[in-house]
């Protein structure tokens, strides 16, 4: 994945510039490491915030003294080569500066947050979406993003949910390893390439009840069948960072964590990049209570490895003395100092250091690239008696209502450091637009915020409801209600939006209610009293056009939601890929207390564990999402229905646009494992396509599945597929229901 550094002889630093010479980049580094102190191999392990536009001396005199290998938060080109000057120029060794920053789904313009994109199933919209933002982040002198975040997230609660590709860690694997290829390009010395960081290393999104931070407790089997993969996948794809996370694992927190680092990020996967640590969790070591003093977590984190330091003092203050007091084998720290010289070479920053924002090329239009990636996220989750598109031609009135109409910043999303709200065009705005003055529009927010419970501007919300052809509710969430530390008990629409719903329904219109929220939410009150509901998450800086031409039905919703929407928040964790129990229900043992259809059709799938109050059935799968057409799978087939361990086979089945326009299915394949030395989930997603069909029109989706598809982490953690009978659906959503089968023979 990564290109070599191609320039010979690499002339760097000022005084005592080192000739790297044309060797390659191990022996470059070998040179280096040779000429280098202790204190300044500690100094490329360090980062520093810098954040204000400003170098303060101490940071000027600490780049001088080799004593910083990167900074962060700084985005002011200007200030950035100043910064690069410092350590290059006026350093000793001349080592030049990784320059971090959280350019997470977008720079300047934003694209839909990471969970709305993962609804596109579209590899090429995120990775798209990511070079966007690398050559917009590199304009700035950035050259490092801490994304994409590939943490398996489960529980909707946690806020950032937001940030990651979802609950399944084949659909994360798949998108987030674009998104590596979208930031770091072909090579990561290529114009607008920045260096990715796949985060949070790991288990993070399991944080009990989803209270970011919050402990996590995950089997090694589980962690190694479900959350490791897509950071196994961002490896494969050539990642050049990871992250380590802020909590607990099974008692040693991950930034402490020796067994996950390095016995297996480098011994079993053989990482060659760079882990960074969280922003100041190695000093957090002591507030978890592993160690006593900031000292001791600089020798777990270290020992660990933990090559840089995010934003602490704690190897600055002690690395050094560890290793002169024996604590600490020297050997760790020419390790870690090389990995993340390593990380420089191949960025070529040896090579040129400097940005010059006009000679970075952005290879994509940004605003239609946010656009295409803000159609492709929106899932239509129902869309009774087809009331979605809205026909403009029928229409005289209209009413846009809601506290998520117009409100360009909120559209965006959670973290946006560098978004600019002024580039954002709503849905009012790019509805307007479109409509012209065929048809008379009335903008009424109803609520200051998503959160207000000030019920005063309803009568006035209802009055335009009254008066219009068809309503747009736009509903949801604020941005502040997502991200990091920013985690919610309750998952309804906040505030009064659902008395909102009721009211407005009731001026008797039909209501199409666009959703923006952060993560999945508990619409069930919402999926009565409106006609239709888009899930959009927050669309980004295109949002509005994006959304304009999908209500309007310039363009099909074809999205599939990258997480289960539950009934209540009483059934989180709810997952499609969940185990079977030893007493799965039937319908005799099914006791309802409510009036909640449990979700019959699903028993035969082995569907499991049930509240009285909520059945077992999500309120909408993973997988789900509606299109203005409608489409007919039929006639599943394996091309051979045992095969021996080693080898492929195909399953296809016939998918035929039934409705009247054309549009894109995502076709989706799931494999059961009926019996394995460690139990399997009921349903596994293994592939999916996307597949564009005209009316009537007919194409055969196949898939092709080899044996090591299969593979799993077993009773002792040995990797393999094991013989035996599997059932394979293909289909629409995690819920499909054609079925075939096929056996694995030794
Ligand atoms: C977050 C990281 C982020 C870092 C730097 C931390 O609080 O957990 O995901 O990259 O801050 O901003």
């Amino acid at each position: 994945m990564y290109g070599a550094v191609a320039n010979d002889a690499v002339t760097v630093g000022s005084a005592e510039r080192v000739q790297t010479g044309t060797a390659g980049i191990e022996e470059r580094i070998a040179e280096l490491l040779g000429q280098m102190t202790l204190a300044e191999k500690v100094g490329q392990m360090c980062q520093v915030n810098v954040g204000d536009s400003y170098i303060h001396d101490y940071l000027a005199e600490a780049l001088k003294a080799g004593r910083v290998g990167s900074v962060l938060n700084e985005v002011s080109v200007d200030v950035v080569n100043e910064l690069q000057r410092l350590a290059v120029e006026e350093s000793r060794l001349g080592i030049p500066l990784l320059v971090g920053r959280d350019v997470i789904h977008g720079f300047r313009t934003v694209m839909p947050i990471p969970f709305a994109q993962a609804a596109s199933w579209n590899p090429g919209v995120v990775r798209d979406g990511a070079r966007v933002a690398a050559a917009e982040a590199r304009r700035s002198g950035v050259n490092w993003t801490f994304a994409p975040m590939i943490d398996i997230a489960r529980d909707p609660r946690w806020g950032r949910i937001a940030e990651s590709l979802g609950e399944d860690p084949y659909l994360a694997s798949v998108l987030g390893s674009a998104m590596v290829e979208g930031f770091q390009g072909d090579n990561l010395s290529g114009p607008g390439a920045i260096a990715a960081c796949g985060k949070h290393f790991v288990g993070y999104g399991a944080a009990e009840s989803g209270r970011d931070y919050a402990t996590t407790n995950v089997p090694e089997n589980e962690m190694r069948n479900v959350y490791l993969r897509p950071f196994g996948a961002a490896v494969d794809a050539g990642v050049a960072t990871l992250m380590t996370s802020f909590s607990d694992i099974d008692g040693v927190p991950a930034t402490a964590n020796r067994r996950l680092v390095r016995d297996v990020l480098r011994g079993e996967w053989g990482f060659d990049g760079f882990v960074v640590s969280d922003w100041d969790s190695i000093r957090q070591l002591c507030i978890h209570g592993l160690t006593a003093d900031d000292e001791g977590a600089a020798f777990e984190a270290a020992r660990a490895g933990v090559d840089m330091e995010m934003h602490g003092d704690a190897y600055a203050n002690h690395l050094e003395r560890l290793v002169e007091a024996g604590r600490i084998d020297p050997g760790i720290i020419d390790t870690a100092a090389g990995n993340i010289l390593r990380i420089k070479f191949r960025l070529g920053l040896f090579d040129n250091p400097y940005t010059d924002p006009d000679n970075v090329p952005n290879p994509l239009d940004a605003a239609n690239t946010a656009k295409q990636a803000a159609l492709e996220s929106a899932v239509l989750l129902t869309n009774e008696h087809d009331v979605l598109p809205l026909d403009r031609g029928r229409l005289a009135s209209l009413a846009v209502v809601g506290p998520l109409a117009d409100a360009p910043r909120d559209q965006l999303g959670t973290w946006i450091f560098d978004g600019d709200p002024n580039l954002s065009i709503t849905p009012l705005a790019a509805i307007e637009t479109l409509l012209g003055d065929d048809v008379s529009i009335r903008h009424v927010p109803a609520l200051a915020t998503t959160r207000s419970r000030d019920v005063s501007g309803f009568d006035d919300a209802v009055s335009a409801a009254a008066a219009a052809d068809a309503v747009l509710l736009f509903l949801g969430e604020e941005a502040i209600l997502s991200g990091e530390a920013h985690s919610r008990a309750d998952i309804g629409l906040p505030g009064a939006q659902a008395e909102l719903v009721r009211q407005v329904r009731e001026a008797g219109k039909p209501v199409v209610a666009v959703i923006m929220a952060g993560r999945p939410l508990t619409l069930a009150n919402v999926v009565d009293n409106v006609d239709a509901i888009l899930f959009t998450g927050h669309p980004g800086t295109m949002g509005g056009p994006a959304i304009a031409d999908l209500v309007f039905g310039r363009a099909s919703p074809a999205g599939k939601l990258p997480a289960t929407f539950p009934r209540m928040v009483g059934q989180v964790p709810i997952y499609y890929a969940q185990k079977n129990t030893g007493k799965p229900p039937t319908p005799e043992t099914v006791v309802m207390i409510d009036d909640i259809d449990p979700g019959a059709d699903q028993l035969s799938t082995g569907l499991t564990a049930y509240h009285l109050d909520a059945g077992y059935t999500p309120l909408f799968a993973f997988g789900h999402g509606l299109s203005y057409t409608s489409f007919c799978y039929e006639n599943i087939r394996c091309s051979r229905t045992e095969l021996r361990l080693g080898n492929s086979l195909t399953i296809s089945a016939e998918l035929t646009n039934t409705g009247e326009r054309a549009a894109v299915e995502v076709a989706q394949l799931y494999v059961r494992d009926l019996v394995g030395s460690v139990t399997r989930p009921v349903r596994e997603l293994k592939g999916f396509c996307r597949v564009h069909l005209e009316p009537g029109e007919s194409k055969t989706v196949e898939f092709a599945l080899h044996t090591d598809d299969l593979a799993f982490y077993g009773r002792d953690n040995g990797y393999a597929a094991e013989p035996g009978e599997f059932y394979a659906w293909i289909g629409g959503s995690s819920a499909a229901e054609l079925m075939t089968a096929f056996r694995i023979v030794e």
